[in-house]
């Protein structure tokens, strides 16, 4: 299979970890002989310092004619203790997907044995606990008209929801989860927000054509404590942008390290694949960063192109490097390896099975 990847690497750990998943692909392209083609694209602070802009055109050029970008991560601290800076990292991401129209970020919470004594949360809360976020990507409050009164004294941030915005991504959560446990919870404030109110009617009305799934509706407020006291209920989470966001940093606890957890933003023909940590300024350049959020996001990717057996086979050799205990530090910050190290583990667990073909 021939596939067109557009990389961008971002700022901070990002073209760390992101070298490593590069390496792991190539590994998987070597052994299952596909061919993967790789162009490098800016975006961020990186290319705000290069371009000016935090997204180039020539970045959403390049994607528009790729099969799938693989992004790293996003952010400078020298920008986020500036409240007025006119440029912004983040707003390259931000414009990235609207401009792509990755509506739908899927985001999978697992547990990893290995990993539970990571968790604040208890072993028993931890048991059987597999869910996935689907959460809005492209509109709602993130998006909405933004306003800052001339003299400072107030500001507006609008939240706007589109009755054909929520149709599309439910109908994939729902899809999501025929094929999965056939359960599926929508997070909401229906009790105080009108978007709210618009996303539960919508949601309901879809619900009648998916008979088999199990439909649950949650306020926020209860959905941030349900996922610490009994996340094994959840199955598919389906929920607007900015719940979606404040929850999945939330539901990452459970896996016992934001550096485990991918994510894939789907559009109708195209989609990015990006760990859902950040740019983890303080590790730049240390070799300490955890690829493996970044490699799995990688697996998510070949999922994607509908090559499940390399994904998978991606993710059984994280599941070894887990259990031969071979870690970045932020899993044993006693007794760790580096960035390279957990990359170049990955890579030969699946280069060693052309040596055995
Ligand atoms: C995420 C991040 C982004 C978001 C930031 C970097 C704009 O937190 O992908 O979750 O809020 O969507
Ligand atoms: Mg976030």
């Amino acid at each position: 299979m021939n596939k067109k990847i557009v990389i961008i690497k971002g700022d901070g750990i990002g073209p760390e970890v992101v070298n490593e998943s590069v390496k792991v692909l190539n590994a998987i392209a070597s052994v299952f002989n596909h061919s993967f083609t790789y162009q490098e694209c800016l975006m961020g602070a990186i290319a705000i310092d290069e371009t000016g802009v935090p997204l180039p055109q020539e970045t959403i050029d390049a994607c528009n004619h790729a099969d799938a970008i693989l992004f790293g991560a996003i952010g400078h601290p020298k920008y986020d203790n500036d409240p007025n800076a006119k440029q912004r990292p983040e707003q390259g991401l931000l414009a990235l997907r609207k401009a792509l129209q990755l509506y739908a970020n899927i985001r999978p919470v697992s547990v990893y044995n290995s990993l539970k004594h990571l968790s604040p949360l208890k072993e028993n809360i931890l048991q059987d606990v597999d869910f996935v976020i689907y959460r809005e990507l492209t509109s709602g409050i993130y998006f909405g008209k933004k306003t800052l009164a001339d003299d400072g004294s107030y500001a507006i941030d609008e939240c706007l929801y589109k009755k054909d915005e929520i149709e599309k991504i439910a109908h994939l959560a729902f899809k999501a989860a025929q094929q999965r446990s056939k359960k599926l919870t929508l997070v909401d404030k229906a009790n105080v927000l009108e978007t709210s109110r618009l996303w539960r009617k919508t949601v309901i009305d879809i619900a009648k054509n998916y008979s088999d799934v199990q439909v649950d509706y949650l306020f926020v407020d209860n959905a941030a404590m349900q996922i610490i006291t009994n996340p094994k209920q959840f199955d598919v989470m389906l929920t607007e942008n900015m719940f979606g966001d404040i929850l999945s940093d939330e539901a990452s606890v459970i896996s016992g390290s934001l550096g485990m957890l991918p994510s894939a933003s789907i559009g109708n023909n195209l989609a990015l694949f990006e760990p859902i940590h950040g740019s983890y300024p303080q590790a730049t350049g240390l070799n300490i960063a955890n690829p493996l959020a970044s490699i799995l996001s990688a697996a998510m990717m070949l999922d994607y192109f509908n090559l499940f057996t390399e994904a998978n086979l991606i993710r059984a050799a994280v599941q070894e490097s887990l259990s031969k205990n071979l870690f970045t530090k932020d899993l044993n910050p006693t007794d760790f390896i580096g960035t390279t190290d957990v990359g170049n583990f990955i890579e030969q667990y699946i280069l060693k099975l052309q040596k055995s073909n």
